[in-house]
C-alpha cells in the first residue's frame, strides 16, 4: 500500500534522571536530557485493509525486532493516539532505527516519540482543518510539540523529551525545550553488555518506591537540576560532570537499596567508570558521564573536545562495542 506518512524522532539521554512515577507516567521528579539524532527511529504509517492495526519492521540496515509484548504495547499506544485524534481506519505502522537494535541502545523514547509525531501528521492530513484545530492543534509542529510531548508521555515517559532538538526539561505533564551555552555535544555510548535487561525501566519506576532512599529523592533531583542548569549556563563543565556523576549514582543507589534489590551495574560498567575517573584526574577535563537503567555508559563531550572523544574511542574500541555521534 502507498506510504502516507513518515516521521522521525531522536533518542535522548537524561543527565537528571526520571525515576519513580505515578499514574500516566507523571514523574516523581523533574529530568533534563540531551537529544541524540544519531539514535533515530523512523515511523511510516499507511492504510491497511486488515481488520486491525498492524506493526511490521521497516526494511533498513538494522531491522527492529519487537517481542509480542513490545508490539502489543506499541499498537495499544497507537490506538490511544488514534482515539485522541478521532481516527478510525486501520493502519500499518512500520518502524526502523538507524542503529543496531541488539546493542542495548534501543529506547522507547525515540520509538514512542516518532509514533506520536507520525500520528499527528496522519491526523493533520486526514482531518479537515476545523476538526484538527478543535483538538487544540495549530498544525505547526513547533507550536504543537508541547501538546505532543504530553501525549507521548502517556505512552513512554522518557519519550516526552524526544520532541526537541537538543536540550529538554520535563517537570510534570510535558517537556519543554531548553537552551544552554553548550548547544552541541558529542555522544559516545560504551556498550558494556548487549543483552536485554532483566528489569525493564517501567518496572524499575515501581520497584524503587520500596527504597528508603526515595525519601528526599525529589529534593535531591530538584537541587541537582537547578545546579546543573547553572553550570551549563556558566560553562562550568567540571561542575556539570560532578552533578551528572552524583545523579546517576543516586539512581543506581535507588535500585540497589530497593526491597528486593536489583541492579544493572556490571564489572565492565565499573571498569568503564574507573577509566573515566582516571581520565578526568590525569587531564583535569573529560566527558560528562551517565548511565540509564542498564549497564552501558554514556559520555557527552563539548564540541571542542573532539580529541578527547577520539581518546575514549581508542581506550574502549578493542574491549567493547561503541556507538558514537561522530562516526
Ligand atoms: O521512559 P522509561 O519508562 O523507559 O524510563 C526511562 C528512565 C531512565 O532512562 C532510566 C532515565 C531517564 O530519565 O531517561
Amino acid at each position: 500500500s502507498r506510504i502516507m506518512i513518515k516521521e522521525t524522532a531522536p533518542s535522548n539521554i537524561a543527565l537528571i534522571k526520571y525515576m519513580g512515577k505515578e499514574a500516566n507516567n507523571i514523574p516523581s521528579n523533574p529530568s533534563l536530557s540531551y537529544s541524540l539524532p544519531h539514535l533515530l527511529t523512523t515511523v511510516e504509517i499507511s492504510k491497511t485493509d486488515a481488520s486491525e492495526d498492524q506493526w511490521a519492521a521497516l526494511e533498513s540496515e538494522y531491522a527492529i525486532e519487537l517481542s509480542e509484548k513490545g508490539k502489543a504495547r506499541y499498537l495499544k499506544f497507537f490506538k490511544k493516539l488514534k482515539d485522541h485524534f478521532g481516527l478510525s481506519s486501520n493502519y500499518l505502522i512500520q518502524s526502523a532505527n538507524n542503529f543496531p537494535s541488539d546493542a542495548g541502545l534501543a529506547s522507547s523514547a525515540s520509538s514512542f516519540a516518532a509514533l506520536t509525531k507520525a500520528t499527528y501528521s496522519l491526523a493533520k492530513s486526514e482531518l479537515d482543518t476545523e476538526a484538527f484545530q478543535a483538538l487544540g492543534f495549530t498544525g505547526e509542529f513547533i507550536t504543537d510539540r508541547e501538546k505532543l510531548s504530553a501525549l507521548s508521555r502517556t505512552g513512554s515517559g522518557s519519550s516526552c523529551r524526544s520532541l526537541f532538538d537538543t536540550w529538554s526539561e520535563w517537570q510534570t505533564d510535558f517537556a519543554v525545550e531548553e537552551s544552554f551555552s553548550y548547544s552541541k555535544l558529542l555522544h559516545l555510548a560504551i556498550i558494556a553488555e548487549e543483552d536485554k535487561k532483566e528489569v525493564s525501566s517501567s518496572d524499575a519506576h515501581i520497584k524503587v518506591k520500596s527504597s528508603l532512599l526515595m525519601e528526599g529523592r525529589t529534593a535531591r533531583a530538584n537541587k541537582r537540576l537547578a545546579d546543573l542548569k547553572n553550570a551549563l549556563n556558566e560553562k562550568s563543565w567540571e561542575a556539570a560532570f560532578e552533578i551528572c556523576w552524583a545523579e546517576f549514582w543516586d539512581m543506581h543507589a535507588l535500585f540497589e537499596t530497593s526491597e528486593p534489590s536489583f541492579g544493572y551495574m556490571t564489572a565492565d560498567s565499573l571498569m568503564v567508570l574507573n577509566e573515566c575517573r582516571s581520565y578526568w584526574k590525569a587531564n583535569q577535563d573529560g566527558p560528562l558521564v551517565t548511565m540509564d537503567a542498564g549497564p552501558n555508559v554514556h559520555l557527552l563531550f563539548r564540541e571542542d573536545q573532539k580529541s578527547c572523544y577520539e581518546d575514549f574511542i581508542k581506550i574502549f574500541e578493542n574491549k567493547f562495542k561503541i556507538w558514537g555521534s561522530e562516526s
